[in-house]
């Protein structure tokens, strides 16, 4: 089998930070160099309602997902479906013809409760097995995972972050995020082995308000450090970045949006991730009972007693 890898998005509990911007982009511009070497990239779409990534790709095939009139990811998880009935293949044509598969858990409410209903280690095995066929009947370089902001012991991202060989951290500097992107960074870690590579974070959204805020808080101080351990990549607040052209990529390729140096800073980073090395490999979930009774859990009481734990103890290691 050729190398293949899978990708996946996390900023803890903090929704929009530019998760599905940074998803979107990389999952793009990596299927365009794919496409030239014959090759397929897939872009998932975990976010089962908002699902950003479906949208901006086709809004036709988020249209008949919603009302169920074709088939979707989650048919398959709840073992409704084949594998070979929940992906399509788009086609882009500018500016050279180019390739990108995508899946999505977008589905009528029912189902979707079905699929909420699901045991976190049902839903691993079942995502794993939708891997494993996929890599076996097509030539995928990469699977791109998009996931909406949640708890991390929820069981849909969990089970997630157990199939993904890379994971890209993106929050804002704000601290209530940082707190939240580094508890799920650290839970991942302490729950999912092997762990899964943690790419540099991405402290989005910086602006001339926010940017030079100075840390003065003794905890965010340390938790900031402990980000910048794993290396951080800015991405200022740019317009041609806002919601309408979240697919930039898309956009910079059809030559409709400015070339401007976030846009530059963006695909920089999408190029580091999509030829980012790292192995794919079977994962489990580590203390399984432990994690099914916390999922649910308030993600801020956690992240307390992680944050304890983390200022008592200096024989930590960085990320
Ligand atoms: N650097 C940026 N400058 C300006 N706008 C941005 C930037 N990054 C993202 N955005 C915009 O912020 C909004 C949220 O981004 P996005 O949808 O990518 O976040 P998300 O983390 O996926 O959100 P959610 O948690 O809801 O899934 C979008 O309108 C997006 O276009
Ligand atoms: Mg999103």
């Amino acid at each position: 089998m050729r190398y293949m890898k899978v990708i996946s998005v996390t900023s803890g509990s903090k929704g929009g930070t530019g998760k599905s911007t940074i998803m979107v982009n990389t999952a793009v511009l990596h299927a365009y160099m794919a496409t030239r070497r014959e090759r397929l990239v897939m872009l998932l779409d975990a976010e089962p309602q908002a699902a950003t990534s479906t949208l901006l790709l086709s809004r036709k095939i988020y249209n008949e997902l919603r009302k169920g009139s074709i088939r979707s990811l989650t048919d398959f998880l709840t073992g409704n479906a084949n594998f070979d009935d929940v992906f399509y293949v788009l086609k882009f044509k500018e500016p050279e013809q180019f390739y990108i598969a995508i899946s999505s858990l977008v589905a009528p409410v029912d189902k979707l409760k079905q699929l909420k209903d699901k045991d976190i280690n049902d839903l691993h095995s079942k995502l794993s097995e939708f891997i494993d066929e996929l890599t076996k009947n097509l030539d995928l370089e990469a699977i791109y995972i998009d996931l909406p902001a949640t708890s991390v012991f929820s069981s849909l991202s969990l089970a997630v972050y157990a199939v993904s060989d890379l994971i890209v951290p993106v929050g804002t500097p704000d601290p209530s995020c940082l707190i939240s992107l580094y508890t799920t960074v650290m839970a991942i870690r302490d729950y999912i082995k092997p762990p899964p590579t943690i790419a540099p974070v991405v402290l989005n959204r910086i602006s001339s308000s926010n940017a030079i805020e100075p840390i003065t808080n003794l905890h965010y101080k340390v938790l900031y450090n402990r980000l910048i351990n794993s290396g951080v990549f800015e991405l200022r607040e740019d317009e041609n970045l806002s919601i309408a052209r979240s697919a930039g990529l898309i956009e910079v390729l059809s030559r409709s949006l400015k070339y401007n140096s976030t846009v530059r800073a963006l695909l920089k980073y999408a190029h580091k991730i999509a030829t980012y090395p790292v192995e794919h490999t079977m994962r489990t979930i580590s203390d399984h009972s432990k994690v099914s009774t916390m999922i649910g859990t308030n993600i801020s009481e956690h992240a307390e007693s992680i944050l304890l734990a983390l200022l008592r103890s200096r024989s930590r290691k960085p990320l």
